[in-house]
């Protein structure tokens, strides 16, 4: 920008340096559809209201219209030394037609703009991650669905608990994803008002109607109080709050997808189409991909707490600190997208090795719990006392080299003369697996139940997104 357009008190080109620290086309740039639909929103409101004339809209429209394909073409090349995206289109806009151009920016000031522009952008991209989420749910049913019976060593402390099958692990993630959906869904419905119109900080004396540009650019209704709308980022906060809990339960399954891809466990292998090799060692298959998305959750919270920090201790209302809100939000938006996808094509694609899974569970005496229940059950044995009649059971295991579930009937009454025949179906870990049947557990038939209960769920989502 040669001439300054708002600078009418400044009478010298600001410096090289400033214009570094200062200028944010270089990365506000993005906001370009936003910035222009909004300001269409803005010059049809103010038509309406008769405070432009139906002639300058018409203008402003076709004029606002060309310069999206400019810059979509290549034509118009943001990185001239405008300020922001709003004076660079602003500026180029009565480059094209005159006057009218100059007309838009009435009973509105960049504090507004910026406003809606951000919120416009991390409105859409919500929406975008919501339905990613959706997808990648959708990819975790299906391959519950595949895999209700196929057992798998359930875990505490990273070490073999009790047996449960994999449908139900993979539903584990499923729910924290619909937690995730949930949390974008109803920021995004909180903040689902319309910036525009609040002008610098306190409204305006033009007799402007905030419906009209609310209805158009598709919010609820108005914000209620100027003075907080310009200075108010909690909609960006809770993007990224949002998007740093997503990729921390992305980077939770990564960490299983990795720790399963490897020799130890060999309980998946990742398509190659998703693994890499290594430069020196021709035998390695390494699980970059899920590495990396474990790691991304450090950027988004790096992006979390710096706009937190921006913001803490900021006086009302617009200070130019919270130009420095937009690139964290930028890339943590752009990881979300990006790791989605990437994890519903990993996981669509990776092969599920069943028979290793079935055979750690024969590690760990999985079924040790379902002896003490029995002893209590059956026999009546006081909890405490099941409970260290099973030690001497898994220690005799141990001794043997055995899964307590191999144990014979005579090895079983060797610790205890009390335990009956009935004892042995109990033991198997499939059995084991479907004892625990009750609500949210992981038998087989409750897997199915929550599978049911999930797809029921995103039916309804899906109408609504
Ligand atoms: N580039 C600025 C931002 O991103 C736009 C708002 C500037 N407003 C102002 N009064 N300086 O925050």
């Amino acid at each position: 920008m040669s001439k300054k357009i708002a600078s009418a008190r400044i009478t010298e080109k600001s410096s090289k340096l400033l214009q570094e620290l200062n200028n944010s086309l270089p990365f506000d740039k993005i906001l370009y559809k936003e910035d222009i639909e909004g300001s269409i929103a803005h010059a049809f409101m103010l038509s309406e209201q008769g405070i432009i004339s139906k002639e300058d809209y018409k203008e402003i429209n076709r004029g606002l219209n060309e310069i999206l394909e400019e810059i979509e073409s290549g034509e118009f090349k943001l990185n001239g030394d405008d300020e922001d995206i709003h004076m660079a289109i602003e500026g180029r806009l009565t480059e094209k037609i005159g006057d009218a151009g100059k007309r838009l920016h009435t009973a509105r000031s960049r504090n507004d703009q910026v406003a809606l522009d951000f919120r416009l952008y991390v409105q859409k991209n919500t929406k975008k991650i919501a339905k990613l989420l959706l997808k990648n749910i959708e990819t975790l049913i299906n391959l519950a669905k595949d895999n209700t019976s196929t057992l798998l060593p359930g875990m505490t402390h990273l070490q073999h608990a009790q047996p449960i099958n994999f449908g139900y692990h993979l539903m584990a993630y499923a729910s924290m994803f619909k937690r995730d959906y949930e949390r974008f869904i109803s920021s995004f419905h909180r903040n689902n008002l319309s910036p525009i119109g609040c002008a610098a900080l306190a409204g305006t004396p033009h007799p402007i109607n905030r419906e009209i540009t609310s209805s158009k650019l598709g919010f609820k209704e108005p914000t209620l109080n100027c003075l907080d709308t310009v200075s108010d980022r909690d909609f960006a906060l809770e993007v990224l709050f949002n998007i740093s809990t997503m990729l921390m339960h992305i980077s939770r399954f990564s960490e299983e997808i990795i720790l399963w891809s490897s020799s130890e466990f060999k309980f998946i292998t990742l398509s190659d189409r998703h693994a890499t090799g290594s430069s020196i060692m021709p035998q390695k298959k390494n699980p970059d991909i899920p590495e990396l998305l474990r790691a991304k959750t450090g950027r988004a919270n790096g992006n979390l707490i710096a706009l937190l920090t921006v913001m803490k201790g900021l006086p009302l209302a617009y200070n130019k600190d919270m130009q420095e809100d937009k690139e964290g939000v930028f890339d943590s938006i752009k990881t979300a997208l990006l790791s989605l996808e990437v994890l519903e094509e990993m996981v669509s694609q990776m092969k599920v090795n069943r028979q290793n899974m079935e055979k750690a569970c024969m590690i760990g005496h999985l079924s040790a719990t379902d002896l003490a229940d029995y002893l209590v059950k059956e026999i009546g044995i006081a909890f405490r006392d099941a409970y260290h009649i099973t030690g001497g059971v898994v220690n005799l295991a141990e001794n043997k080299g055995l899964d307590i579930s191999e144990l014979s009937l005579e090895d079983l009454q060797s610790v205890d003369s009390r335990i009956g025949e009935s004892v042995i179906e109990l033991l198997d870990n499939r059995a084991s697996m479907n004892a625990r049947n009750s609500e949210g557990g992981t038998s087989s038939a409750r897997t199915k139940e929550q599978i049911e209960k999930m797809s029921l769920w995103i039916e309804l989502q899906k109408e609504e997104i």
